[in-house]
Parts: C-alpha cells; sequence; structure tokens
C-alpha cells in the first residue's frame, strides 16, 4: 500500500481531517452568524457618531495593541467607543480577557452585541450603549481608545485617577504632555501605551530592615518622569511604570541603585548600597 493510503488508516490521521472540517464547519457558521447581524444593520465606515465617527481600528493593530497592554486572562478590558465591537471581542477570544465594549450609538451597540453572540464570547464580553463621558470604567485593567487628541484629552484626567499600573492603547492620538511610555508606529497604523502611574511625588525616608542605614529621597513627578535629589545630589536613570520605581544616585564613592514597588504610603525596595543588596523601607514624611 502507498504510504499515503496507510496514513489514511491511522487514527491520527482520522482524527486530524475531522478536527480540521469541524474548524471549517465552526468558521462558516460564525460567517453566517456574523453576516445575519449585519442583515439588520450595516455600518459604514466614516458614519457620524457622537463625538467621532465610526472607523473601524484594521485587525493587525488590534492585535498588537492588545499585545502591548499585555492583555491576559485576569484582564478587564474596556473598548471606550466600541464601534463593532472588534477590539472587545478580540480580547476575549485571543487573549481569554473579559471585555466591555461602550458605545454610544444603539444601532451599532446592537450590531456589536449580536457580533459577539456570532463569535461565540458572549460569556467574556458585554456591550453597553451608553456616552464613554458618563459611563464608570474605572474597574477597568486596560483601557483602549480610538477617539480624537481632544477626547483622549477630556478622558486624561479620569484615566489619571484609575488603579496605577491601569494600561491605555490608543490608536494613533497622543495625550500632549503625558508621553507614552511606548510606541509603535508601521503601515497598520500607530499605536501608544500608557501606564497609569503610582504616586511617587514627596520627600521619603527609607531605612534599612536588618541595619542601621538610612537614606531621604525628594521626589517630583509629572506624570510617570521623576526628577529628584538626595542631598545635594541629582538622582538619576529614574523610571516610574505604574507602582514599580527605579533610580539611582551617587554620593561620593557611594553609588545606590534602588528598585521599588510603591504601596500607598510606602515603598517596599531592593537596594543595592555599599556593595551589597537589601531591603529597604520608604515612608512618605
Ligand atoms: C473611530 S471608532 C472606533 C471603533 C472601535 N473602537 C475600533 O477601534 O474599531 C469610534 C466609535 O466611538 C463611538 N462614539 C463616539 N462618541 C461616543 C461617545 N461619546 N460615547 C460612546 N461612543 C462614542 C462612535 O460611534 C464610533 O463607533
Amino acid at each position: 500500500m502507498p504510504i499515503s493510503n496507510r496514513i489514511w488508516w491511522q487514527p491520527r490521521a482520522w482524527a486530524l481531517a475531522l478536527l480540521l472540517l469541524s474548524a471549517g464547519a465552526v468558521q462558516a457558521q460564525n460567517a453566517g452568524a456574523r453576516a445575519a447581524c449585519e442583515k439588520s444593520f450595516k455600518p459604514s465606515t466614516g458614519q457620524p457618531g457622537k463625538d467621532v465617527v465610526w472607523v473601524p481600528t484594521n485587525d493587525p493593530l488590534v492585535i498588537r495593541m492588545l499585545e502591548m497592554a499585555k492583555v491576559g486572562k485576569t484582564d478587564l478590558v474596556y473598548d471606550l467607543g466600541a464601534g463593532d465591537g472588534k477590539i472587545a471581542i478580540a480580547a476575549a477570544k485571543q487573549f481569554g480577557a473579559r471585555a466591555i465594549g461602550v458605545e454610544y450609538n444603539p444601532d451599532m451597540a446592537q450590531l456589536a452585541q449580536c457580533l459577539v453572540r456570532a463569535d461565540g464570547v458572549a460569556d467574556k464580553v458585554k456591550i453597553v450603549q451608553g456616552d464613554i463621558f458618563e459611563t464608570d470604567f474605572s474597574s477597568a485593567s486596560v483601557v483602549t481608545l480610538y477617539l480624537l487628541p481632544e477626547l483622549n484629552l477630556k478622558l486624561r484626567p479620569t484615566i489619571l485617577k484609575m488603579k496605577p499600573g491601569t494600561r491605555v492603547v490608543s490608536h494613533s492620538f497622543l495625550m500632549e504632555e503625558w508621553r507614552p511610555d511606548e510606541s509603535s508606529v508601521s503601515t497598520d497604523g500607530a499605536a501608544y501605551l500608557w501606564i497609569v502611574p503610582a504616586d511617587a511625588a514627596g520627600k521619603w525616608s527609607f531605612k534599612q530592615q536588618r541595619g542601621d542605614d538610612s537614606f531621604d529621597v525628594d521626589l517630583q513627578q509629572t506624570f510617570q518622569k521623576l526628577t529628584g535629589t538626595v542631598g545635594q545630589e541629582e538622582i538619576t536613570n529614574a523610571e516610574l511604570k505604574g507602582t514599580h520605581i527605579e533610580l539611582m544616585f551617587s554620593e561620593g564613592d557611594v553609588h545606590t541603585r534602588l528598585k521599588g514597588e510603591i504601596k500607598g504610603k510606602q515603598i517596599e525596595a531592593e537596594v543595592f548600597r555599599n556593595d551589597k543588596t537589601s531591603t529597604y523601607i520608604g515612608t512618605r514624611q
């Protein structure tokens, strides 16, 4: 018997063939269900919206945005101005997250909800018809935006009050002097990522946990940018990503490198100083 014929008799080859056939059938069923959704309302690119028109983010950029935000199973993604729900659907389907899309246009919101069901992710995705400026999205761990620069700016104060570490990804548009933590620009378009910074500003007294060393750091903060001093010396290489803080300073021959986590009024830090690493607790003065 030729090899190709023999392969067909193997149970694994049959299982694979059945799997491919059923995957094809599911895809066809999905496509059918999606087409049925568009029978009630077929949107057109550029149609007016309350504050901005509908233009869908292209598929590769949707994936890149969600990858930049490192979306995973434990996330709750809010897409503000959800359109046909494609970002919320992808967050659930490709990344296993829960997602909520907020869309003002009732026809669009209904279509998005229908597409959620057609794609079989209704257990993870909800589409809410409403105004993004009147919706409480403070429970989100990830926020996605494809709006306009002025709408991003209008949302900025609310976003900055969210839990430190919340990731925000915007298609195309920036947030003025709050510079993104990461940018990704390609032929698919531009995507920008911000990580909501913790409040780090102020005077911090650091004390070694098992020892009697101590030092004071005075920090100034503009969004995620930190500057500051230790006595007369400037801190260098300062970085703030959500609650994670890193900085360095030198006093004469003593070089100090600090990596810590801001937990409200305290910073728990591993500090490399005097040739050894040990734990310090920083307390806001
Ligand atoms: C540029 S589209 C983006 C759609 C989707 N997020 C995407 O990236 O494919 C913006 C969407 O926001 C909706 N929209 C405009 N103003 C809104 C508002 N105040 N509240 C909720 N949705 C709004 C529009 O109807 C439109 O569907």
